[in-house]
């Protein structure tokens, strides 16, 4: 790796808001979210994405012609909205007007990648630390798991991070670090570089994946353990859904995972655990190599898992 002095930017989001993915059949992606665990309200153009005990809406998919991502919308604190806007002016972020979300809220531009951003106010849904994993121990006596047909579903409680894929992961870590005030966590060379919020964040907030171009390679959503990522798999599998990596666990970020592949392409990844970085703490960046980075255990990553299918 190329040694780069990261500018710091003064000001940066806290949390995404939400994302929006267009997909080609609405019909087809309730029928997936619904096995992946997510509360999905269908609009009459829409479908809006909620995690369960929460209205917040993390995601809305738009009908199109093939599976892309529309944009991703960060939020901020409410004194920090017209600095973060200066900041993405002076690194060269390319402001539109229109509003694909019907919503005039804060301000829009593309990265260097034509990736589209929408920064606005709102709420952190990012927690303020890291939530214990639940104790998995089962005393003496007692019967530890349930019969398979009484096993609860696997299900999401928040967003954590998105990865996109890029053209150039050195020029969008250092264009997102002086825009968005991002942090860098870790990173592997020039393969995936993951960032973090200034104001406490998981490990990941944004990761910037190298992809040839731009593009959505997962969204990652938050459940209790690493026995729900089994079970996320299992539940999905019975869904009719069999295009996996995982369960396993990250090196960097040392979550538990699961990943599952909806029929349009698109990865989805229900995450525990992960890494979490306080506000102002004192984190060092790795640097790993990719063999020694992406995966602690767990099955072979499969060979389809970074193709950019947006290109
Ligand atoms: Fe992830």
């Amino acid at each position: 790796m190329s040694k780069i002095d990261f500018t710091e930017a003064p000001l940066g989001v806290h949390s995404i808001d939400h994302f929006t993915l267009v997909v080609p059949d609405l019909a087809e992606e309730v029928k997936f979210l619904t096995a992946f665990g997510l509360g999905v309200e269908t609009r009459a153009d829409r479908l809006l994405l909620r995690t369960v005990g929460s209205n917040h809406v993390w995601g809305q998919i738009l009908p199109g012609e093939k599976k892309k991502l529309a944009y991703v919308s960060m939020a901020c604190y409410e004194g920090e909205l017209e600095g973060i806007r200066e900041q993405v002016a002076a690194a060269g972020g390319a402001f539109e007007a229109h509003h694909p979300a019907g919503s005039g809220d804060g301000f829009w531009f593309r990265d260097p990648d034509g990736i589209l951003f929408q920064v606005k106010v709102g709420a952190k849904t990012q927690p303020d630390q890291k939530t214990a994993m639940p104790d998995l121990s089962i005393p003496s006596n007692v019967r530890g798991a349930p019969a398979r047909s009484k096993a609860p579903l696997a299900r999401p409680t928040r967003m954590s991070h998105m990865a996109l894929f890029t053209s150039n992961v050195t020029r969008s870590l250092d264009f997102h670090i002086r825009a968005l005030g991002v942090r860098l966590a870790d990173r592997s060379g020039e393969i995936i570089a993951f960032t973090y919020g200034r104001h406490g964040s998981d490990h990941h907030l944004l990761a910037f994946l190298s992809g040839g171009g731009p593009g959505l390679h997962h969204s990652s959503w938050d459940v209790p353990s690493v026995e729900d990522c089994g079970r996320a798999n299992t539940q999905l599998r019975a869904a009719g859904y069999d295009r996996h990596w995982g369960p396993g666990r990250h090196v960097l970020g040392s979550n538990y995972f699961n990943y599952v592949k909806d029929k349009f392409g698109q990865w989805w990844e229900a995450s525990a655990h992960i890494d979490y970085i306080e506000k102002d703490a004192d984190w060092t960046i790795a640097n790993f190599a990719d063999e020694d980075s992406l995966y602690l255990w767990g099955p072979d990553m499969p060979e389809e898992f970074p193709v950019n299918v947006e290109l």
